[in-house]
């Protein structure tokens, strides 16, 4: 029997089906909600609607639970490696060995990018900001791969514009950074893995393997896990409604790299150690700073800190936090900051504002910390959340795609003029 939730109004009594999800969450379908009372509903931000129905990814912001197709993130964090993830998150299900090599040797072959992507790099100043290039270069590959403009090809094309976005933008991000730096590009080396590619195509580390230590190729392969998707944030988001009108998958990534841009979305890594930063050129005074973001008249927020879903905590901090201990003990780093970042946690934690708020450490707090210490520019902290969140995107465009999902177009109330008469101007 359908459960149904009842809604009074104009002295009627409406219906409306409720739908219970596999974690046996609860909602409303309102898909006939105005058509069967005249009525819209209004939730500004989203915070209690639903946009789809989804078999990607997992939360549960009380118990702190998050799980990529059933599998914990622990897990995979500990157990797996990045593509192996990636591979989960878009086909469904963890790769067989065979699929596994299958995958990373297409994605290893197609790591190149047309050589003139260069000239369009070159038409940025050094001092664009790595998001905003990055964001260019993705669109930029549809002029390359015209082909991917119709989301409607055949499921093989439409696979291999897949792996043609997973394969090239650790190469367009690299040259993002290289194009800050005003150094010469770094072409990708195919006997390097996925991580060590990149690091290589950033900073020219050695060429082989076994000398980009282990702790750093792992820290970065753990960091990009843990960013891989996060259901219906506001990234995620902006990829299934822009690819809801058939836009590309490159045109809806482009417009996730730059919805995760904002300070208050993937941003806020690079803001949180601008804020640390600050803190410490402030004589460390952390309890200022907590006052300051209490403050209903101060603009200042704690940065990577509150989440719109977790209430307890994030269970991406958890593990970064120790992630972060390990590698600067790994890399012999004493940094300042992390002692910053750490005081400040134990402060506000202690703080009736934030624990009445459920203001936690997000998963921004200490992954730029982690970042700093392997050498990667502030300014470069978001482009390696959007290294890791690309597998996440594509699956969620995917799936609204093999969905058949309607454009997206959501309704408004209208609190403007009512009708009136056009005056000539020289009656004003
Ligand atoms: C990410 O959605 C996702 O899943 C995102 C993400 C992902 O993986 O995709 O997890 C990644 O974006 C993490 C969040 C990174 N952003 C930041 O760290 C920026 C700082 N945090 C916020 O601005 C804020 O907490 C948000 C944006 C994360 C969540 O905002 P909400 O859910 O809209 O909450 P809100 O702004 O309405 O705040 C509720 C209350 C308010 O106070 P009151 O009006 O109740 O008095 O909490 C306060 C806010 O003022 N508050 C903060 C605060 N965050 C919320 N006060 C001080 N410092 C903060 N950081």
């Amino acid at each position: 029997m359908t459960k149904k939730a009842e809604l009074h109004y104009n002295g009627k009594i409406y219906e409306l089906p409720l739908i219970t999800g596999t974690e046996n969450e609860n909602a409303i379908d309102i898909s006939r909600l105005r058509a069967d009372t005249g009525l819209i509903t209004l939730d500004k931000g989203f915070k209690n609607t639903g946009s789809t129905q989804s078999a990607i990814t997992f939360l549960n912001g009380e118990e702190g639970i998050l799980r990529y197709r059933g599998y914990s993130i622990e897990d995979l964090a500990e157990k797996a490696s990045f593509l192996e993830v990636a591979f989960l998150l878009i086909y469904g299900e963890l790769p067989t060995k065979s699929e596994l090599d299958l995958f990373v040797e297409e994605i290893t072959q197609h790591s190149l990018v047309h050589e003139d992507v260069k000239s369009i790099l070159d038409g940025f100043p050094s001092k664009a900001h790595p998001m905003g290039v990055l964001s260019s270069l993705v669109s930029s590959l549809t002029a390359f791969y015209p082909k991917s403009l119709d989301p409607n090809r055949s499921k093989e094309e439409v696979n291999g514009t897949i792996i043609r976005a997973i394969a090239k933008l650790p190469t367009l991000a690299a040259w993002s950074y290289k194009n800050r730096m005003r150094q010469p590009i770094m072409y990708p080396k195919n006997e390097l893995s996925y991580t060590a590619n990149f690091m290589h195509m950033m900073f020219g580390l050695p060429t082989t393997e076994k000398k980009i230590s282990t702790v750093v190729s792992k820290a970065i392969d753990k960091l990009l896990i843990l960013h891989a998707d996060h259901e219906q944030n506001c990234s995620a988001s902006t990829v299934r409604i822009v690819g809801s009108s058939h836009a590309s998958l490159y045109a809806s990534v482009s417009a996730g790299i730059a919805a995760l841009w904002g300070p208050l979305h993937g941003g806020a890594n690079q803001a949180v150690i601008e804020m640390l930063e600050k803190i410490k050129a402030d004589g460390g005074n952390v309890d200022k700073y907590v006052d300051k973001a209490k403050d209903k008249n101060d603009t200042f927020r704690l940065m990577g800190f509150g989440h719109r879903v977790y209430k307890n905590f994030d269970p991406r901090a958890t593990i970064i936090k120790k992630a972060a201990d390990d590698v600067l003990n790994e890399l012999g780093i004493n940094d300042p900051v992390l002692d910053i970042a750490k005081k400040l946690e134990k402060v506000a934690l202690n703080d009736d504002y934030f624990k009445s708020r459920g203001l936690y450490p997000n998963v921004d707090f200490y992954s730029g910390i982690i970042y700093r210490a392997l050498g990667i520019p502030t300014d470069m902290f978001t482009v390696m959340f959007a290294l890791g969140r690309l597998p996440g995107w594509i699956a969620q465009w995917k799936e609204m795609r093999e969905n058949k999902e309607p454009i997206g177009r959501p309704r408004q109330v209208y609190t403007g003029s009512n009708e009136r008469k056009y005056i000539s101007i020289n009656r004003r």
